[in-house]
């Protein structure tokens, strides 16, 4: 046997999940209707008609998960908050019940030995706050404030760790650029300002954060984060890389780690940026307890034609790639984090999501022998090594995903688990990479 490269003590070894992709039960127990509960029962959003509404059923069958959490050997564990189930209006009321689901949740986790990681926005809007212009609303930073100070008063004296939002980029652009995503509308000036306002309404939560979760408060933000390569040396290649940085990457790290704005993209938006207040860049830059990073892929980028967003297109060199079509570059993940440490001198990160979708299926003996899957963690384990034997300080991994689940436009057809679920019957199955990943929690180290 290869010799067990080992991690830090006290690294965290986690799986994630999302309120939205897992938890079904859509309209029990006094929640409020969601963004993404209305894009997905308006036809035509997503593949097979698919919904959120049962999902994995896991608002249900929370207290099983959490034992499949042990099997796999997991000491922390990522999931996100449903906004309307605890405010099924987004403000005023409480919802107990919704409070309780997540307090049970939280309290079942800390039982088994595992830590929670709440993200508090994972992008299921309550639907009567974008009744009320949802992100393009400068009011929303408030209220997301609100929602912050309400959820760590009652959960804050046990959950150290918050997130405050998932991929404000997705939010943001998916959502509002390219209308993928709820609440499906396509306006670029629109998409900047909803960008301002989740990064605003970041910094006011991390008052409420602290203030009721006391010293202990561990607050971040989840970025997805690309890194970026010219598909050629051309001078127009490397430009469009440029761009592709400032739009995907530079747009969030800019103004929390540096208090502005590339001014590269302020040029470029033009009249679409946004206008800041005077005091928002100053919020948004406070000083955070640790950067989560979503990595899946790099970005292989050329000069676009017309039709391509800023003018920048993507190329797809001959690789491995996943069934969402993502390139398998391992290389990426430590390329970013050592970029982080370097040029933003971030002091403590997360790897708050990483995985891959194959079509495994079941074999004869309902085995599921998901020998790419397990392939591509430890790659892109071994590249979270290597960071920690460069002095990056990296503190735990968090695989995506606990289960296979809902890929937002992509329906059910993604699968994503350390875990497979069969969604006619939400049977749980613990696939290959799943008992493989379990190994490496317990030693604690991965072997190439
Ligand atoms: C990320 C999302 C997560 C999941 C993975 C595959 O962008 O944060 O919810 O969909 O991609």
């Amino acid at each position: 046997m290869t010799e067990l490269l080992t991690f830090p003590s006290g690294f965290a070894w986690g799986a994630a999940t999302a309120a939205y992709q897992v938890e079904g039960a859509w309209n029990e127990g006094g929640k409020g209707e969601s963004i993404w509960d209305r894009f997905c029962h308006t036809p035509g959003h997503i593949a097979g008609g698919d919904t959120g509404d049962v999902a994995c059923d896991h608002y249900h069958r929370y207290l099983a998960d959490v034992q499949l959490m042990q099997a796999l050997g997991l000491n922390a564990y990522r999931f996100s908050i449903s906004w309307p189930r605890v405010l099924p209006n987004g403000r005023g009321p409480a919802n107990p019940a919704g409070l309780d689901f997540y307090e049970r949740l939280v309290d079942a986790l800390l039982a088994a030995g595992i830590q929670p990681f709440i993200t508090l926005y994972h992008w299921d809007l309550p639907q009567a706050l974008q009744d009320l212009g949802g992100w393009g609303n400068r009011d929303m930073a408030f209220w997301f404030r609100d929602y912050a100070d309400l959820l760590s008063r009652r959960l804050g004296d046990r959950a150290r760790h918050w997130i405050t939002h998932n991929e404000p980029w997705v939010a943001a652009f998916v959502g509002h650029c390219f209308g993928e995503h709820a609440p499906g509308v396509r306006d670029l000036g629109l998409a900047l300002r909803a960008s301002h306002h989740l990064l605003l309404s970041h910094g006011l939560a991390l008052e409420p954060l602290r203030r009721n979760g006391g010293l202990a408060t561990k607050a971040g933000i989840a970025l997805n984060l690309y890194p970026g390569h010219p598909a050629s040396d051309r001078a127009a290649d490397e430009a469009a890389t440029a761009r592709c940085d400032g739009w995907f990457n530079r747009w969030f790290l800019d103004p929390l780690f540096r208090g502005s704005y590339p001014e590269d993209m302020l040029d470029l938006y033009g009249e679409h940026a946004p206008e800041p207040a005077a005091r928002d860049l100053k919020l948004i830059a406070q000083p955070l307890d640790f950067l989560g990073v979503n990595y899946y892929l790099r970005h292989v980028c050329r000069a676009g034609g017309a039709d391509d967003f800023l003018n920048v297109g993507f190329a797809h060199p001959a690789g491995e790639y996943t069934t969402m079509g993502w390139e398998v570059y391992p290389p990426g993940l430590y390329e970013i984090l050592e970029r982080l440490h370097r040029e933003y001198g971030v002091q403590s990160l997360y790897v708050t999501e990483n995985g891959a979708a194959f079509a495994d299926e079941p074999d004869v003996d309902g085995q599921i022998s998901d020998v790419r899957r397990e392939a591509y963690l430890r790659e892109h384990l071994l590249q979270a090594h290597r960071a920690i034997a460069a002095g990056i300080p990296l503190h735990g991994y968090f695989a995506w995903s606990l289960l296979d689940n809902f890929e937002w436009s992509f329906g059910y057809t993604q699968r994503f688990g350390l875990v497979r679920v069969d969604f006619g019957t939400q049977a749980r199955t613990i696939k290959q990479s799943g008992r493989w990943y379990a190994q490496v929690a317990r030693e604690n180290g991965v072997r190439p």
